[in-house]
């Protein structure tokens, strides 16, 4: 006769149960994310900051299924479509956090914790008296610094020329990163802004800067 609790012992672990939402349901916001409850495997890490639609990272953490995805966006209607893509092509290494990008930085995303963020077209604010409410500003390398594993990369695209000027220059103030190329299976990705940025003919400005740790 079986003995069904001693099968059940033996038995591999089975497949992780399908998950209900691949948003993180946050229990508090005032301690710094445990990242062992987000994801099965302690992988490398990866963030993205505003995925917006969200296509680029669902891909990106499909084709990379050895690193794990952290993607943040504030808008419910934009975020609940990575989580709809992700769970059908059965992602288990990516997880979406819907709050506001420089208070994850500042407070969640624990430090030293991140081997690359992900930064593309992020609202450019063109208008003078808006451009303080602008991402990547003097504020932000230091931020990206504390997120950053050393030798950790900052990917930026953009299609607003004057913001891509602002990035080049509050990176180059910053001595502990230096400008790198991305890789090319990285490169060839684009996202759901940039495709139709490019389809309208205009062009996407890029830059990658490195933690050099100096
Ligand atoms: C112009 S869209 C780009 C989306 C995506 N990265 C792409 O390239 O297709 C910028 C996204 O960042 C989000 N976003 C802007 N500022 C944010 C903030 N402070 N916190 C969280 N999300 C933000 C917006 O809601 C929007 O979805």
């Amino acid at each position: 006769m079986i003995d069904l609790k001693q099968a059940e012992a033996c038995a591999p672990p089975a497949p992780e149960a399908a998950r209900k939402t691949l948003l993180h349901e946050f229990r508090t916001i005032l301690e710094p994310l445990n990242l062992a409850e987000h994801f099965p495997t302690p992988q490398p890490l990866e963030v993205e900051l505003g995925c917006g639609d969200g296509s680029f990272i669902v891909e990106w953490a499909n084709r990379n299924r050895e690193r794990n995805f952290l993607a943040v966006e504030r808008l419910l209607g934009r975020i609940r479509k990575p989580d709809k893509r992700g769970r059908r092509i059965g992602l288990t290494n990516l997880n979406l956090v819907r709050i506001e990008i420089s208070y994850f930085l500042e407070f969640l995303l624990p430090p030293a914790s991140t081997e690359a963020i992900h930064v593309y077209f992020p609202d450019p604010w063109p208008k003078v008296k808006h451009r303080k409410h602008r991402l990547i500003n003097e504020r932000f390398p230091a931020l990206a610094r504390r997120a950053l594993k050393p030798g950790g990369v900052v990917y930026l695209r953009t299609d607003h020329g004057e913001y891509f000027a602002q990035m080049l220059t509050v990176f180059r103030a910053d001595k502990s990163f230096e400008e790198v190329e991305a890789p090319a299976e990285l490169a060839e990705l684009t996202t759901d802004f940039e495709r139709e940025f490019n389809a309208q003919g205009i062009p996407t400005n890029r830059a990658s800067w490195r933690m050099t740790g100096a």
